[in-house]
């Protein structure tokens, strides 16, 4: 599943110990191990080889250009959401011809960078949106393939945070509408509207609401066929669950047995599939080190405080998100043979673990048996690799955490700490004056 183990009673990853990497670089830090990376997204494309996919990191679950570096030379384009995305897969080589970009509030800035750059894919999430892609495209004369994306009415069964694809969200539009979208500007020549993009949400441990979906879009696409309209891509998106508890999610090859009967004659008569993983290739590939800073006993629960918490890691607070952890170096006779809600072991205390925010709601986890924590000790989040550091804040001025990156015996930091001065870079105690002109400006 990954490549982190309490090999010698002590946790590594890959061939490096944790608690090193802690020493050398202090905490909260989130590590990353580049074999893990590499295995996902092998496993992923070996899984789907039929179809051949274009498989498209999805770069919001783990943004650091280093993890991007490693998954572009694995050989995986990106899935990106802002123009910041952008950059981001630019600076770690991907082609732009790799990029696809979702997103329901696109910029007029963030479609010319897209345009210039010459993005593989836009993902247009409404028909606003799309006059503004058109617009746009013809100013700069340049022709930009378009994915309308559809929400095909199937319940993912995820947390209402994150459930996307049902009739009335925010992201896309429905079945009724695509048609009607497809039928008024399927033969625009600069936003050339030739794809179908889903994505259903996410985290999804079942096969059958990828299975409905794709039904619905294929039964499109032949309503269009009909209307002469041509569809080439079809952008099946992300949202394939991962193990945040030991054997939790299907694997790779059950998300692509389920899916891949229905597609492959359309692949074969020349649909190009695209795949947007995000939690999948990066969750496990991912812990988040923190230190306990203070244990408090005495009352009917004993609080275990670390300095990580909400701001570094949200997904416990925002979704109620299990996260297995447990300590980096476990007294003999705690270490454990896989991560489970329940761990059936002697000696195990139910705890609160904490952050250090002035918020009731920042915790990693709440009436958590671990085995007995002291101040000092060094405590491994597990599965934190996705929506872990990318979600993370500022919030108390608390600075963003470090990242390493391990790849093999060799361990880098692909993002230094932020220092005080980090934290105060962008402000000025006086203010920077703003020229209004006079004529606006009120009597
Ligand atoms: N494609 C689109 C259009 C998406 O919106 C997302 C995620 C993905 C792909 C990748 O989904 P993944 O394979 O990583 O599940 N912060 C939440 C997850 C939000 C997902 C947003 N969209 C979490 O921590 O669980």
């Amino acid at each position: 599943m990954d490549h982190f183990s309490h090999s010698d009673g002590s946790l590594h990853c890959e061939g490096v110990p944790v608690a090193a990497i802690a020493a050398a670089v202090g905490t909260p830090t989130y590590v990353y191990s580049a074999a893990t990376l590499r295995d996902h997204a092998r496993r992923l494309a070996d899984a789907w080889a039929s179809l051949s996919p274009r498989i498209c990191f999805s770069v919001k679950s783990c943004p650091n250009i280093a993890v991007l570096r490693t998954l572009v030379e694995a050989g995986t384009g990106m899935d990106v959401v802002s123009g910041g995305e952008i950059a981001r897969a630019l600076r770690a080589g991907c082609p732009a011809s790799q990029i696809v970009y979702a997103g329901v509030g696109k910029s007029d800035e963030e479609i010319r960078l897209a345009l210039r750059e010459r993005v593989g894919l836009l993902n247009i999430e409404s028909e606003p949106e799309l006059e503004n892609v058109q617009r746009l495209a013809e100013g700069a004369s340049r022709a930009a393939h378009c994915a309308l994306r559809v929400n095909p009415d199937v319940d993912p069964r995820t947390h209402r945070h994150t459930t996307t694809g049902t009739r009335e969200t925010k992201f896309g539009v429905d079945l009724a509408q695509a048609l009607a979208i497809f039928r008024r500007h399927g033969r625009n020549p600069f936003a050339l509207l030739d794809g179908i993009h889903l994505h259903i949400g996410s985290p999804v441990y079942s096969t059958e609401p990828y299975v409905e979906s794709v039904r619905r879009a294929l039964a499109l696409m032949d309503t269009l066929a009909a209307d002469g309209i041509r569809i080439r891509t079809l952008d099946l998106g992300g949202g394939f669950g991962a193990d945040y508890e030991t054997g939790q999610s299907p694997d790779a090859r059950r998300y692509a047995e389920a899916v891949t009967p229905l597609l492959a004659p359309r692949v074969r008569d020349g649909l190009e599939v695209i795949l947007e993983p995000g939690r999948t290739i990066a969750a496990n590939a991912g812990v988040l080190v923190t230190r306990v800073q203070y244990v408090k006993r005495g009352g009917a629960k004993t609080f275990v405080i670390c300095d990580a918490g909400m701001h570094t890691l949200l997904r416990p607070s925002h979704y109620d998100a299990f996260h297995f952890m447990w300590p980096v170096h476990p007294a003999p006779g705690f270490v454990p043979a896989r991560r489970a809600r329940e761990m059936s072991m002697d000696g195990l205390e139910a705890v609160d673990v904490v952050g250090p925010l002035c918020e009731t709601g920042d915790y990693l986890a709440l009436d958590r048996e671990l085995p007995p924590m002291s101040r000092g000790d060094l405590l491994a989040v597990f599965t934190a690799g996705a929506y872990g550091m990318s979600m993370s804040s500022r919030y108390n001025s608390h600075a963003l955490p470090a990242e390493v990156l391990v790849d093999g015996a060799e361990a880098r930091v692909i993002r230094r700490r932020e220092t005080l001065d980090d934290l105060l870079a962008h402000e000025d105690p006086h203010g920077a004056r703003i020229g209004i002109p006079a004529e606006t400006a009120a009597p």
